[in-house]
């Protein structure tokens, strides 16, 4: 286990942290910018595995991608409709998110595509964006259970299509309008309920016309007027949320911390997590609330105080769907029993994480069970016992989870592998460290 790394109580954990860039907004700043007509400049871009894979595929299919200086990008794009066809294999390594708009992406251009990934991500379902792309006209010869590594056939003459998504999914609403983009007339996809909107907030920042309606029974509706031209544009990308949830949570958890989050993307459809730990009783300020190139940010606060157990509405879960691995750890150390509801896409993600989060807390000591699609999770108030050593599985969510597990438990946790932690939240170990926390190399 060289990549193993070990968490131990922190000491109160104090100061600023700066988070990377958001991972959605950067995969979707590189796409547009190199679809875009002239210059696109990107700030504070997520320098992290994911979303370099993507810099990598953007260019490997014509548009020209350079790295200007920390977080900075610049590119030129070749238009709507522009793109050339890559002569080897796109290796998208963890990212279900790169992968799958992409797949939108060169559905509707006239040529054929090559897409792979690491293990986990050649484990994950491609069904769900290879169905209404089929129906635009495109076509897939994929392995077995419709995944990686895959071909992409374009197609010349693409159908513009209303499509309802089955699973609420913004990576699948995303390749549908990403599709749409060089699809003469106009495409529609309803949610059942809404997910988050950064394609839509920046397909409108690069000049697209959309229209956004609600629809009754929560539904969303969103439509794209194909072959729009996009123009170049600046993008400055938010801190990510789902990065930020670490340290934040683990402030909540250390007696005697305080930590400010600077920056972070307050998108309400990314917010769920902060709407549950409020409701848990977690003294979160907001301040300086602010716009960024279309997007609300604002400065958090964060300090530690006693959690009491809440019960997670399913229908809140597309607001926090990459947050629950990091709220079940907080559930483990709150006070009484916290039911998180209609989890079940939580078992296609890098890994299983209702699986995962579930046999891990159980390794930490902490009583946990799976009902159908919801997690259970029973806390005291008290610090969990810790002391195992978790799996990660690829999964860089889980990963850092248990490492904040490790901050607010009785005897430390390690986690087996480190490494992906870099595809969304480079400099870790050492940013948390910096705060206060204890996290080294090795299992003991
Ligand atoms: C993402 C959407 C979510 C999320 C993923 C990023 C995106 O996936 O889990 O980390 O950028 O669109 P689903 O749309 O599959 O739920």
């Amino acid at each position: 286990m060289t990549n193993a790394l070990i968490s131990a109580q922190a000491a109160p954990l104090t100061g600023e942290a700066r988070v990377p860039g958001d991972k959605s907004i950067s995969h979707r700043a590189l796409m547009l910018g190199a679809l875009a007509v002239g210059e696109t400049v990107v700030e504070g871009l997520l320098e992290g595995e994911d979303v370099l894979r993507t810099a990598a595929a953007m260019r490997a299919l014509g548009a020209e991608v350079t790295r200007e200086g920390d977080g900075r990008w610049r590119l030129y794009g070749r238009g709507v409709g522009g793109l050339a066809e890559p002569d080897d294999v796109l290796d998208m390594g963890n990212s279900g998110t790169g992968a799958r708009l992409l797949m939108g992406l060169v559905a509707t251009h006239p040529f054929t595509t090559f897409l792979t990934g690491d293990a986990s991500l050649r484990g994950r379902p491609m069904k769900r964006v290879m169905e209404p792309l089929d129906r635009i006209g495109a076509r897939f010869t994929a392995r077995s259970g419709g995944r990686l590594p895959l071909a992409v056939v374009g197609t010349e003459a693409p159908i513009p299509i209303t499509y309802e998504l089955p699973v609420a999914s913004a990576q699948v609403k995303s390749a549908v309008l990403l599709a749409g983009l060089n699809t003469a007339g106009e495409t529609t996809v309803v949610e059942p309920q809404p997910t988050r909107d950064h394609t839509e907030l920046m397909l409108r920042h690069f000049g697209a016309d959309l229209r956004v309606s609600d629809l009754p029974g929560g539904c969303r509706a969103v439509t794209l007027t194909g072959q729009p031209e996009l123009t170049g544009r600046a993008v400055a990308v938010p801190a990510d949320p789902s990065s930020a949830a670490f340290p934040l949570v683990a402030a909540l958890l250390v007696p005697g911390s305080q930590v400010r989050l600077p920056a972070v993307g307050m998108n309400p459809l990314r917010a769920g997590l902060f709407q549950t730990l409020r409701e848990m009783g977690a003294d979160l300020a907001v301040e300086n609330a602010r716009d960024q190139a279309g997007e609300p940010v604002a400065d958090l606060v964060v300090r530690h105080g006693p959690l009491a157990a809440v019960e997670v509405p399913a229908g809140r879960a597309p607001a926090m769907i990459d947050e629950f691995p990091i709220l079940a750890v907080a559930a483990a150390c709150a006070r009484g029993t916290t039911r998180m509801r209609g989890l079940g896409e939580l078992r296609v993600k890098e890994s299983d994480r209702l699986a995962a989060m579930a046999r891990g807390l159980a390794a930490c000591g902490v009583a946990v069970e799976v009902e159908g699609d919801d997690l259970i999770v029973h806390g005291d108030g008290r610090p969990p016992a810790g002391g195992a050593t978790i799996a990660v599985a690829l999964d860089h969510r889980i990963a850092m989870s248990f490492l904040v597990l490790g901050m607010a438990s009785a005897a430390p946790v390690a986690i087996d592998d480190a490494a992906a932690i870099d595809t969304s939240f480079p400099g870790f170990a050492a940013l948390m460290n910096r705060l206060g926390a204890r996290i080294r190399k090795g299992t003991e």
